[in-house]
């Protein structure tokens, strides 16, 4: 008998302020088609100015909870996926941990922007299933309106500001990809790819305030192929065919490249999670978020199998197969 993740809940939270295409528009040399029709993104929510990333991540952390019927008191390990977190230090984890009257175990961020909820959970996981932590809140909250440079069009309506959680508990397995939690957790990155995607200065040892930078091209050839490559692996890995899945929720930073996924795996778009159009690109934020969404509007069901994946500035890569 081992152990693995279960998962117990899921949270979400978006900021109240919906920027559209059209505003966008109003203060820059963009239009509502252009957009949809390259990035299938209809509006995003921006973060209101005395809201920072901990202020949505315990919201989101708070609705798992809530989701779930349990107290803080009864998690010992909180691990935050941010690129935007609200001081260098300490870790935005913490200040959700203590915002939530947290005060035993663990917490601590994870850093690898858009795959960053995939290596939160992953590190989670296997927390968990070594008996490290009994009880985890995985968290993904991000505020790139932030770091958005707001002049450039071809990056500032791409993104969108929110937070995601799940509980996961460890529970007692005997291994078969039929039990319920998560199955397997595959990460990659490549740090040659630095120049594609990445923000031009901001906290640590630059002294200076960033902008995210991106060569949009370089990144969608290589979403695709490394996407894919993990998925095939997380498949080959628990004997499993794109026939067994029943819900991919992608990463939500394009309706293309997520259409090309499902398209490989010769999956209905009717299995698949899209939030894209209504919330842009979240980052670590995206994953969480359209779990809970799906979650909670009734569509994935327990004993469901759901693949996740995303790729992010790193380059960072990854899946997750995992049984609701
Ligand atoms: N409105 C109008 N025109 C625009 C805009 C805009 N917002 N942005 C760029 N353009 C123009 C460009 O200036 C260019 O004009 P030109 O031909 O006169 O020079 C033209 O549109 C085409 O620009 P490209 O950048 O070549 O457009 P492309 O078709 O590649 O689409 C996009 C750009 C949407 C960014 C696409 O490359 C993409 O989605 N890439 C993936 C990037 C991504 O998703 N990143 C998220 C982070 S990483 C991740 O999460 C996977």
């Amino acid at each position: 008998m081992g152990l693995r993740s279960r998962v117990l809940g899921s949270g979400g939270y978006l900021p109240a302020q919906i920027v559209t295409n059209d505003d966008l528009a109003q203060r820059l040399d963009t239009n509502d088609a252009w957009i949809r029709q390259r990035t299938g993104i209809r509006q995003r929510h921006i973060a209101a100015h005395d809201e920072v990333t901990s202020t949505l991540g315990l919201r989101a952390a708070q609705g798992a909870l809530a989701y779930a019927g349990l107290s803080p008191e009864s998690v010992d390990l909180l691990v935050c996926a941010t690129s935007t977190p609200d001081e260098t230090f300490p870790a935005t984890a913490t200040r959700i941990q203590a915002a939530l009257g947290m005060t035993q175990g663990a917490a601590m961020d994870v850093q690898a922007v858009c795959s960053g909820f995939l290596y939160a959970l992953s590190v989670a996981d296997n927390a968990l299933r070594l008996g490290q932590a009994k009880r985890a809140l995985v968290v993904g909250a991000e505020t790139f309106s932030r770091i958005l440079d707001w002049e450039d069009r071809a990056t500032c309506v791409l993104f969108g500001d929110g937070a995601g959680a799940l509980l996961l508990e460890a529970t007692p397995t005997n291994g078969s990809a039929a039990e319920r939690g998560v199955l397997s957790t595959h990460l990659y990155s490549d740090g040659r790819f630095h120049d594609a995607l990445y923000v031009d200065g901001g906290p640590g040892s630059t002294k200076t305030t960033g902008h995210l930078r991106m060569q949009g091209r370089e990144v969608f050839k290589y979403a695709v192929i490394k996407m894919a490559e993990a998925i095939d692996i997380a498949l080959e890995k628990n004997n499993l065919t794109p026939g067994d899945i029943d819900w991919m929720v992608p990463h939500q930073a394009n309706l293309r490249i997520i259409e090309a996924m499902a398209k490989r795996l010769n999956l209905p778009m009717e299995q698949v999670i899209v939030t894209v159009d209504r919330h842009a690109n979240t980052s670590a934020a995206s994953i969480p978020l359209a779990l809970h969404e799906g979650a909670s509007d009734g569509r994935i069901k327990a004993g469901e199998l759901v693949l996740l994946e995303a790729m992010g500035g790193g380059f960072t890569w990854g899946s997750a197969l995992l049984r609701w």
